[in-house]
């Protein structure tokens, strides 16, 4: 079980550690430190980490009101002990800034999915963010960044959903989970939670099995590894 009450020694001394180790490979910073502008930092313990972003990028950053590219931001890179928080700090914050967040976007940084967002309104003083757990595989990032922008232009609500499947949100979960899978051979469920192997959902993503190959729908192999490891961790709503 991974303790929910850090210690503000503990915090403490975990940024100063950051601050003295910027290259020891797990905070790049995407460019130089600024004296000057409004500072955040945060401590998050992440879960489901085989469903770390690897072409995609996984950031902290400050957006304004556009949101959609950062203003600023730093590259979180996987920890090795995943169940020891992994702080972040930015620092050069100017007034334009809206939210901190963290989110996976794509190379060209634009954004692709918020874990998390925290409102900014006072920059004068430094922002702590509370600490926090995030699951890399919850179902709502499977939800946006899998279904929404790859399957319901095809598996859509009502009459628009190819073998009757409905991936749209609020509809995917239970339309999925322990149900059975029409077109598989050996009457495996769509998604049997807990067991990758047994649910059919995966296995079209990854062999070409039926009349329609869906081996080529998803542009990374990193979202089928989400869909997996959301599958492994019990495929949560
Ligand atoms: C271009 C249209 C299209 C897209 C995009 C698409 N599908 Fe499909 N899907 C189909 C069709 C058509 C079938 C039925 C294939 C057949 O009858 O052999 C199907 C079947 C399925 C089935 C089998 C259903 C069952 O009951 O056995 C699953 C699961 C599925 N799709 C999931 C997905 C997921 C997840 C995505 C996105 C990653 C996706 N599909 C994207 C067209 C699409």
């Amino acid at each position: 079980m991974i303790k929910k009450n850090y210690h503000l020694p503990l915090i403490a001394a975990l940024f100063s550690l950051v601050a003295l180790s910027c290259d020891d490979g797990r905070i790049y910073p995407s460019e130089p430190e600024e004296a000057t502008g409004g500072k955040a930092a945060m401590q998050v313990v992440f879960h489901g980490e085989e469903a770390w972003p690897k072409e995609y990028i996984f950031i902290f950053a400050a957006f304004g009101e556009e949101g959609k590219i950062p203003l600023k931001s730093k590259i979180i890179s996987r920890p090795e002990d995943v169940n020891i928080p992994v702080a972040m700090m930015l620092n050069g914050l100017n007034e334009e800034t809206k939210t901190i967040s963290i989110a996976v976007v794509n190379k060209g940084r634009e954004l692709i999915y918020d874990f998390y967002s925290y409102p900014v309104d006072d920059l004068d003083k430094e922002i702590l963010l509370p600490v926090t757990e995030i699951d890399l595989a919850r179902y709502d990032r499977v939800q946006q960044q899998v279904f929404e922008a790859y399957c319901i232009r095809c598996h859509g609500a009502g009459t628009h959903a190819a073998a009757g499947l409905d991936l749209t949100a609020g509809n995917s979960h239970k339309a999925l989970v322990n149900r059975p899978a029409t077109l598989s051979k050996e009457g495996l469920s769509l998604v049997a939670p807990g067991q990758p192997a047994g649910s059919f959902l995966l296995e079209i993503l990854r062999e070409d099995l039926i009349q329609y190959n869906h081996t080529d729908v998803l542009p990374e192999a990193e979202l089928i590894d989400l869909v997996e490891t959301w599958i492994r961790n019990d495929a949560k709503e």
